[in-house]
């Protein structure tokens, strides 16, 4: 099986979704680690009661982005992965992180990017008076929530809705698609290019697959 690497600063439900992909044998896959910006994440609490390798690299000890991506790479390469994955991972990162595992590093965003990137997308999108609102995963590039769009998925904003119901509603298209998007790039089927995402041969649409 391939091996995963999966980074959060939370709750980590993103991370359950994939611990029960690999139980389910929908991802023919296993956990290499569960690493950490924070030594609070509830997510690492639940990985080690899995059972699940865990380690955190706390940013605060460390004076620059550079050298925290540096010493984050370090540990991922001890484990050595085949697909990295940014579940609620909430640090910006440099190249210095996301150059060694171009093509293998996939991240989650909880909006229909292009619309929304950074933080606060549900409110942004209440705001906005969206009629639906969703979710992107995307391969990471240096562009903040900028890399190529592999799958997104659409929900409905009720009237009614605050951030955080409609956070809810998302939340659960989120543990659908990710692991969808880790299958296929496991599978030889996905992969980067130097014109984005290209599925089974032909190019992913701005806007990911629906
Ligand atoms: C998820 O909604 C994820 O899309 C979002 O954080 C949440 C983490 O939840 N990610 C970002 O905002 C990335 N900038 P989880 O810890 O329960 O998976």
């Amino acid at each position: 099986p391939a091996r995963l690497a999966i980074l959060i600063s939370g709750r980590g439900s993103n991370m359950q979704a994939f611990i029960d992909a690999c139980g389910r044998g929908d991802l023919n896959a296993s956990i290499a680690l569960v690493l950490s910006n924070n030594p609070g994440a509830a997510g690492l609490t639940h990985a080690a009661s899995a059972g699940i390798t865990t380690a955190c690299i706390d940013h605060r000890e460390y004076d620059s982005r550079e050298a925290f991506d540096a010493a984050m790479v370090a540990e991922i390469s001890r484990h050595d992965p085949d697909l990295v994955i940014l579940a609620g991972f909430m640090r910006i990162l440099t190249p210095v992180f996301i150059e060694p595992f171009a093509g293998k590093l996939l991240n989650i965003h909880p909006s229909l990017l292009p619309k929304y990137p950074g933080l606060h997308t549900h409110q942004r999108a209440l705001d906005a008076g969206d009629a639906e609102a969703g979710v992107t995963v995307h391969f990471v590039t240096p562009q903040l929530d900028g890399g190529p769009p592999i799958i997104q998925a659409r929900v409905p904003v009720k009237s009614g809705d605050t951030a955080d119901s409609l956070a809810a509603r998302v939340i659960q298209q989120e543990h659908i698609i990710y692991p969808i998007a880790a299958s296929w790039l496991l599978q030889g089927r996905l992969r980067l290019s130097k014109q984005g995402a290209i599925l089974d041969g032909d190019p992913i649409p701005a806007t990911g697959i629906d």
